[in-house]
């Protein structure tokens, strides 16, 4: 069947308090809005559309960079829930198939929630997802008959029996595309809120003699942001998900709680995470790797073997081969480090390519901005940079050679060569004291003159 998905994210976030959309605030340092589309891409959608409002400018460019393809509607007033979903109308347009309904600021859906609604419409016209919830407060209140769902009554309109109901609306509904903007086109805001419903397309499916159901899911899942205790809320409960996620699939972390993990984590088996890690966007660990204490890493690849920190950064494009050693207070950037190279202290490598087994000494620097223009460093295998070492890019270093330590090499080294840029070291015998006595009578000469 051909899925679409609606996201809704036109919402201000009042309660935020924050120049930044609501559905833009990260958890897991991924939007809101990325999870929930991320979740939908599971469902495999012929078309994504983002319902978008408030920093609509700022909600296209996440969007999009997520996913090239999703279309973005705005609904510059913010009349409500049938509201919203009725302005992804035009851009659904020829669509047939499955709409389904995502809130942008519901980043815990499971893909197989989504696809258990699905499954749920073969036997049903409407399908929403409910959840029984610990305290309903002001949620939307499911009313059930037996199977069916006959309607669902939002918490102001409810009367004393609706809100004594415990199974909640989560808001997420799977209809036909064809069905469901038809109902939507005979909801009214007759009500509490004076809102354009989309909770009210229940009671007029019924009306109409369609079957609507309700599939339910862990109130967890449904969990809703609205404030900053809840972003920190949803972040610690996403971590400690994620965290046992790690450790269920064998990684040892020594230290769980003070490991930071982002929404694409991906750590193998038999690797090994010291405290105080964290991890940005995009990081693949493979199997028996060790991350050491109080490292930082975004948008890189390290390979089996590998042992990175303490105190290491690595930065987006570091791609560490098996066995490559990248050690304290040592950035990567933009840069491929060989099988076995090692890069163990106080060293900046970017825009660079680090043979196998070469040994980069402590403080080497490859100087690859010029102020305006990035260049490139390429060392070969098997080469010795010796400590201190400026390598001013763009500049090659053959297979097998050797920096003196402290040089700055502006030229390329052929294979094998040792390179010595720096000044020759003289020695001036007996030079101290003298330097010494000299200045001690120049300072006893000026201090006469200024008693
Ligand atoms: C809604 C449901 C309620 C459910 C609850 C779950 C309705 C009428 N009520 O209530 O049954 O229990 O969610 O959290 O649907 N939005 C727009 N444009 C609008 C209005 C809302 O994009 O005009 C977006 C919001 O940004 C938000 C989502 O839709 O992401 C839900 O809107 P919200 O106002 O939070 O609805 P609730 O009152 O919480
Ligand atoms: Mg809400």
């Amino acid at each position: 069947m051909n899925i679409a998905l609606v996201i809704l994210a036109a919402g201000k976030g009042t309660r935020m308090d924050s120049d930044l959309p609501k559905v833009l605030h990260p958890i897991a340092q991924v939007s809101m809005l990325v999870h929930a589309m991320r979740a939908g891409a599971a469902l495999d959608p012929e078309q994504v559309v983002v319902v978008a409002g408030h920093g609509a400018d700022a909600v296209r460019k996440a969007a999009e960079d997520e996913n090239e393809t999703a279309q973005i509607v705005l609904q510059t007033e913010q009349l409500g829930t049938a509201h919203a979903v009725g302005q992804a109308r035009a851009a659904l347009d020829g669509f047939r198939g499955d709409v389904v309904v995502l809130y942008g600021d519901t980043p815990f859906i499971r893909p197989e929630t989504l696809e258990r609604m699905i499954a749920a419409r073969r036997s049903h016209d409407l399908v929403v997802l409910g959840f029984e919830a610990a305290d309903p407060a002001r949620y939307g209140r499911l009313v059930l008959d037996g199977e069916t769902l006959e309607r669902i009554v939002e918490f102001k309109d409810a009367n004393d029996a609706e809100r004594a109901l415990t199974l909640c609306n989560s808001g997420l509904i799977a209809c036909d595309a064809a069905v469901l903007f038809d109902l939507i086109s005979a909801v009214g805001n007759d009500n509490a809120s004076g809102e354009y419903y989309l909770t009210d397309i229940v009671a007029l499916a019924r009306a109409r003699g369609l079957s609507a159901t309700a599939v339910t899911c862990d109130e967890s899942e449904t969990m809703g942001v609205n404030s900053r205790a809840e972003l920190a809320r949803a972040e610690a409960i996403f971590q400690a998900r994620a965290r046992a996620e790690l450790l269920d699939a064998g990684v040892t972390l020594m230290a769980p709680e003070t490991v930071h993990l982002a929404q694409d984590t991906v750590i193998g088996r038999d690797s090994v995470i010291e405290p105080n890690v964290v991890f940005g966007p995009g990081v693949t660990v493979e199997s028996g790797a060790t991350i050491r204490a109080f490292s930082h890493l975004e948008g890189c690849h390290v390979s089996r073997g590998a042992v990175i920190g303490p105190y290491a950064r690595l930065r987006p494009g570091a791609e560490l081969a098996e066995h490559a050693k990248v050690g304290n207070f040592v950035e990567i950037k933009n840069a491929r480090i060989d099988e076995r190279a090692k890069v163990n202290h106080l060293s900046y490598v970017g825009d660079a390519h680090v043979g196998a087994a070469a040994n980069i000494g402590a403080g080497t620097i490859t100087c690859n901005y010029d102020g305006v223009m990035k260049h490139h460093t390429r060392i070969g295998a098997g080469a010795f940079i010796g400590s201190n070492t400026m390598l001013v890019a763009p500049v090659q270093i053959g297979a097998g050679a050797m920096t003196a330590s402290g040089s700055v090499i502006t030229r390329n080294v052929e294979d094998d060569a040792l390179a010595l840029a720096r000044a020759p070291q003289q020695n001036k015998p007996g030079r101290v004291s003298k330097l010494f006595d000299m200045l001690k009578a120049k300072k006893a000469r000026r201090d006469k003159e200024q008693s």
